[in-house]
């Protein structure tokens, strides 16, 4: 049978290249040796102040967004995690392990707090519980994603372990899997792709838009004129070619910037080519889902349900280890 793992994204605005390469995309190759649990995951989002009237276009969104880019319901449970009460409930049970202090020191955390003091949530907070709940719930051993969320699999682990020597053995200790853009830089080549900075090349981008984004992207700052060398190491673009373009463009570029032999301009417009190949058609097949809302709502209907019988069984056995009164009949 194939195992299960869960992994997802919040439904906190429009999705960009980051979240596509460094989880979706991984997502989509995982499908035939595993049966993957894919979570638009709500309750994470409300952890900091949120516009309610937006949100369910938000997980509509996420939700196209997922099935354009290769989910396949038949192979995998695309789902709300609001849907499955059994996520809280476990992040509860997971809560009564955690240390406080351990929490106060996860750097997502410490992020958070520097930028919008004075709004931290005990949800906030708690973020990393629930997100250990999604993983273990379905007894995960790999989790797909991107390299800022290794300290939340690595708390993740903790608290299985925890579990694990406390009640005895129930749930496996998961692994993240990270793919080639793991640490996707934004347009401004300093920092992780990322809405809150605004750097972010999104998989709804027109090719108008991709255009002049990439025509103002940051590139080699010490390639001043067209004749001056550059070097390919320190270009944010061609951080991105290693991604979107051929060994063959690749090497064409290096070349030519270290040898002033092709320009910024040429190198964007090839890498401008390769980009839309991928995101057009993405785009594309996102409005054509959308169109179909109540379709969307029947596959993460039928994913909340499919879901919540695994999730139910682990609660089950999460229950009887810790002793509490069975509830079933
Ligand atoms: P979120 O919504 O912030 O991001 C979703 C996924 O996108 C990846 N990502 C990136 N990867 C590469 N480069 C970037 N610049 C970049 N920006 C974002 C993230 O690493 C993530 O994989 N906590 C999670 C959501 C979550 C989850 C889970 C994930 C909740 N429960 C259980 C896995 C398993 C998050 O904040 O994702």
């Amino acid at each position: 049978m194939r195992k299960h793992f869960f992994s997802g994204i919040q439904p906190s605005g429009r999705l960009h290249i980051g979240n596509y390469l460094g989880a979706i995309k991984q997502w989509i190759g995982l499908q035939d040796q595993y049966a993957p649990i894919f979570g638009i995951v709500d309750y994470h989002a409300i952890t900091v102040p949120y516009e309610p009237g937006r949100m369910p276009m938000r997980v509509l969104d996420a939700a196209a967004a997922y099935l354009a880019a290769g989910v396949d319901p038949e192979k995998s449970i695309l789902m709300v995690q609001s849907h499955v009460p059994e996520h809280t409930e476990l992040a509860w049970v997971l809560n009564c392990l955690t240390p406080m202090g351990r929490l106060s020191r996860i750097p997502t955390f410490k992020d958070k707090v520097r930028q919008t003091p004075g709004q931290v949530s005990m949800g906030l907070f708690d973020y990393p519980v629930l997100m250990a709940a999604d993983i273990l719930l379905y007894k995960s051993e790999i989790v797909p994603v991107g390299e800022d969320q290794i300290p939340h699999l690595e708390f993740t682990r903790e608290i299985a372990r925890k579990f694990n020597t406390t009640f005895g053995d129930t749930f496996p200790e998961p692994a993240e899997v990270l793919g080639k853009g793991a640490k996707l830089l934004g347009l401004d080549g300093e920092f992780k792709m990322s809405k809150s900075l605004d750097n972010c090349i999104y998989l709804d981008d027109t090719d108008e838009e991709l255009r002049k984004k990439i025509a103002t992207a940051k590139t080699d700052p010490a390639r001043k004129r067209r004749d001056d060398p550059g070097d390919p190491d320190i270009c944010n673009i061609f951080s991105y070619h290693k991604i979107f373009s051929t060994e063959e463009e690749q090497s064409r570029c290096a070349e030519g910037c270290r040898t002033a032999g092709i320009g910024c301009v040429e190198c964007k417009r090839i890498l401008l080519e390769r980009m839309i190949e991928m995101i057009a058609p993405l785009r594309e097949k996102r409005e054509e889902y959308l169109a179909e809302p109540d379709h969307i709502m029947e596959v993460l209907a039928d994913g909340a349900d499919r879901a919540r019988a695994i999730a139910r069984e682990t609660m089950g056995e999460v229950r009887e280890r810790m002793g509490l009164a069975p509830r079933e009949r």
